[in-house]
């Protein structure tokens, strides 16, 4: 295969660039009243509008031809079919199956009747817990359920169980502790009660180094409260290493699967969500689900021109591959999704932050975009001012709900005003002409208005996607979910990348665990480069002079 950057259809984008480039996305919607029609695209509850982007129609059909080109069909195809795409790994791609309906997947690999099992004990456990028959080792059900896991054993769960909140079991309160750090667990169990706590134990490893001392200081919590005896009624487990976790002390009807064909940052649709089916109930687990595979349907029947994922994903690397522009805005106007950002850092950044090629051979192209983000309209008043008037082009999804939960006053209207003027600035801007009839009828004039008028111009031309949804239920929230995870897919797919491994990240466990033996003993220290030798050096006499 030769280089990404010397084949045909990257050839022609980048022809097509060299002229879109100049032109601004004014005159593109003054020139075509059709435009929001021909560039947005419904499916159920949730609308697409991606015309604020600096694109013709020549410019998307060039897009789907390199889509075309990188196989996107065929990959996707085979993802659906079971093969094993992840090939750093061998392993099959196969989130899909855990959202077909009633774990009705249709593989000779028994695929179909694990999910099903898998959900049936989810109904169980979750249903008796959230009915109160679910009882703690002296007899009281469960109040609190505390989760333990980290990167996709947490961020998935998390956020979905944020944004469900409206649907929230009352007596039942979910909370999540992720981080090592102990204020993290100790903040989380500020007020709970050993008698009414259970916690669930999530990791597919069972073996991350930030999980399980979590899962240690809470095994020492309750059997300090209880005794040991206690410790099998007050624990859960998600995970592919069923050994570990029966060591652990968890009984085997409170150990629910995971597998190796679910990578952790797609696992929210396993026994990884129990958390989301404690919360809002099974019933609307299975919302989610059946929400993420109506995306999944449209991802494999829709054509390229026509595929959500596909043309968001062919977007970003317009942008990032054509424009330079290595960052990507993830804006909710929900207070519900305040999480999403942080989940889409790690579905993306996780999935594709990668330098070499499938084959193992460098990329050509820079691939993986920074993702960063905020709910509105919080943003506005932290980094917008860069979208609107820093050098970098910064490309954003704003995604807003058009019905809130919340029916107070007048604050979803204030909050959707918000959403709509914001993607209508960006691209707009604000001309010169403009700024200095604002500032004469402001009352400046002469030198004075000369002087701020180049601090008053916005060059416009920002790119955005809008999502805007009926309502954020768990049928939209899972579309959602899958739209951004097959985009992502699909990036990778043209970077001829593979994103479903993370090596990168396993590196950074490694040498965290060989430098705690060297701090927590006081003893030798290993060979470092200088600044990490005089950092451990000031942290030891730092402690050392701590009483
Ligand atoms: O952060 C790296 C990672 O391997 C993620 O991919 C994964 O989601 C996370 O660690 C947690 O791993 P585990 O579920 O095995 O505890």
């Amino acid at each position: 295969m030769g280089l990404l950057t010397e084949s045909a259809a990257w050839k022609a984008l980048e022809r097509n660039h060299r002229t879109v480039a100049d032109l601004h996305m004014r005159r593109l919607f003054a020139d075509d009243p059709g435009r929001f029609h021909r560039f947005s695209l419904s499916l159920g509850d949730l609308l697409l509008d991606y015309s604020k982007n600096r694109i013709t129609s020549e410019t998307m059909s060039l897009l789907a031809g390199l889509a075309r080109e990188a196989g996107v069909e065929d990959w996707r195809d085979r993802m659906f079919s079971g093969e094993k795409i992840n090939s750093t790994e061998g392993r099959s791609v196969l989130h899909v199956a855990l959202r077909h309906p009633a774990g009705t997947w249709t593989g000779d690999d028994g695929i179909g009747g694990r999910v099903r099992s898998a959900l049936a004990q989810m109904e169980v456990f979750s249903s008796s817990l959230r009915a109160g028959t679910w009882k703690g080792y002296t007899g009281k059900p469960i109040a609190d359920v505390v989760c333990l896991g980290i990167g996709g054993s947490e961020l998935g769960p998390a956020m979905v169980v944020e944004a469900l909140a409206p649907y929230a079991h009352a007596d039942v309160g979910v909370h999540f502790v992720s981080n090592v750090d102990g204020v993290h667990m100790s903040s989380a169990l500020d007020g709970l009660a050993a008698e009414t706590t259970l916690f669930i134990v999530t990791s597919k490893s069972f073996g991350t180094i930030e999980t399980m001392t979590n899962a240690a200081s809470a095994k020492s919590w309750i059997a300090g409260a209880m005794g040991e005896e206690a410790v099998g009624g007050h624990f859960a487990a998600v995970t592919a290493n069923t050994e570990a976790a029966r060591s652990f002390g968890i009984g085997a009807d409170n150990v629910f699967p995971m597998w190796d064909w679910v990578g952790g940052r797609y696992s929210l649709w396993s026994a990884v969500g129990l958390p989301i089916a404690i919360a809002a109930g099974m019933e609307r687990f299975k919302q989610l689900l059946a929400g993420a595979h109506a995306m999944d349907q449209h991802f494999r029947e829709a054509p390229l021109e026509a595929n959500m994922p596909v043309i968001l994903g062919l977007l970003g690397v317009w942008y990032i591959n054509f424009f330079d522009s290595p960052h990507h805005g993830a804006l909710p106007y929900d207070q519900g999704l305040k999480r999403l950002p942080a989940f889409l850092q790690q579905l993306d950044m996780e999935s594709n932050g990668k330098r070499v090629s499938r084959d193992g051979t460098p990329v050509d192209t820079a691939t993986g975009p920074v993702i960063f983000g905020e709910p509105g309209t919080n943003a506005q008043h932290s980094f917008f001012q860069l979208l609107h008037q820093g050098t970098p082009l910064i490309p954003a999804d704003f995604i807003a709900p058009a019905i809130s939960h919340c029916r107070q006053g007048s604050h979803h209207s204030i909050l959707l005003a918000n959403f709509f003027a914001q993607t209508e600035a960006l691209m707009n801007g604000r001309t010169e002409c403009e700024a200095r009839d604002q500032l004469k009828s402001a009352g400046l004039s002469g030198n004075s208005l000369e002087k701020r008028l180049p601090h008053m111009v916005f060059q416009g031309n920002r790119p955005t996607n809008s999502i805007l949804v009926r309502k954020l239920d768990p049928h939209t929230l899972g579309m959602l979910i899958a739209l951004y995870e097959h985009k992502i897919f699909v990036q990778g797919l043209i970077w001829r990348i593979n994103s479903f491994d993370q090596w990168g990240v396993e590196l950074g466990k490694q040498l965290a665990t060989a430098l705690l033996y060297e701090i927590m003993d006081d003893g030798a220290v290993g060979k470092h480069d200088s600044s990490t030798q005089g950092l451990i050096d000031h942290y030891r006499r730092l402690k050392a002079n701590t009483p």
